[in-house]
């Protein structure tokens, strides 16, 4: 998407070709060795878990690779994320996955893992990722393509779309800052020990002093359930207010004599 959408819409080309490719290939290189990261402190033997950790490290690169050539398409044309309320979905969407691809690398390493593991920490790092990256790169993407299927200039309401990404961008930040406070704090609880080694807190306590960070998460993920409402609204405005385009006849298939 970022590199179909991003240079259609900024009326860029790819800012590199060539770092396209790498990224490409450094990714799928790189990705496959990183899965470990998610059994830490498993029955995994610990060289797995290290070669895990070691290579998710690496794979900051890839990621940082492909997101600063989304970013730079962009090159001349900064100007245009000032009134483009689709350009800004798709390059804040890029800095989602600028931050959630520095975020997983850091919780891949062994000893801050033993911290945000089963906390909500990842459950943060998740939607940094899904609502953040995929969520708005594909809302932009949404709304770049559905005024061209049904043969309109423009969505019907340029002023809901902006509507659409502010609220859903207080929305995620709303969310996973909750979710980093609520993680770390819930790590630290659980392995808080006294002088005689015995837990400082139970569990429940833990899940009590959660209770408010998961009221800041709810309303942030009502604010980016109710952008979708509102995108989901110009759609239908945009859609009905079509009209039935005479599609080209195709020629006929002639099969070889
Ligand atoms: C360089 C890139 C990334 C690295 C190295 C990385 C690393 C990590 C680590 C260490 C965890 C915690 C595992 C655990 O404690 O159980 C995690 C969880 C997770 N990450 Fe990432 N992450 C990266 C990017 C992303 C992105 C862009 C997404 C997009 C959505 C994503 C989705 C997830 C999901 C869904 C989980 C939760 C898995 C589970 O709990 O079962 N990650 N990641």
């Amino acid at each position: 998407m970022m590199y179909y959408f991003i240079p259609k819409q900024a009326e860029r080309p790819v800012y590199s070709y060539r770092l396209s490719v790498v990224h490409f290939w450094a990714l799928i290189f790189t990705y496959m060795w990183a899965g470990p990261h998610h059994l830490h402190y498993t029955a995994l033997p610990d060289w797995a878990q290290s070669i895990g950790m070691v290579f998710s490290l690496i794979l900051l690169a890839p990621s940082w690779g492909g997101m600063i050539n989304g970013m730079m398409t962009l090159s001349g044309a900064w100007h245009k994320l000032r009134e483009d309320p689709i350009l800004k979905f798709l390059i804040v969407s890029l800095s989602f996955y600028g931050m959630s691809t520095f975020e997983g690398p850091m919780m891949s390493i062994k000893t801050v893992n033993a911290l945000s593991h089963y906390t909500d920490w990842t459950v943060g790092h998740v939607h940094s990722g899904a609502l953040g990256w995929v969520g708005l790169v594909s809302i932009g993407s949404i709304y770049f393509l559905i005024p061209r299927l049904f043969g309109q200039k423009a969505m019907w309401s340029v002023r809901l779309i902006n509507v659409h990404f502010w609220v859903a961008t207080i929305g995620i930040v709303l969310y996973i800052a909750a979710m980093w406070i609520a993680g770390v704090m819930q790590g630290l609880m659980w392995r808080a020990v006294g002088a005689d080694g015995t837990l400082t807190y139970t569990f429940v306590e833990s899940v009590k002093a959660t209770y408010p960070f998961y009221a800041v998460r709810l309303l942030g993920g009502v604010l980016y359930l109710s952008g979708m409402l509102i995108m989901a609204y110009n759609v239908v405005r945009t859609v009905s207010g079509s009209k039935a385009v005479d599609a080209p006849i195709p020629a006929p298939v002639l099969a070889h004599a």
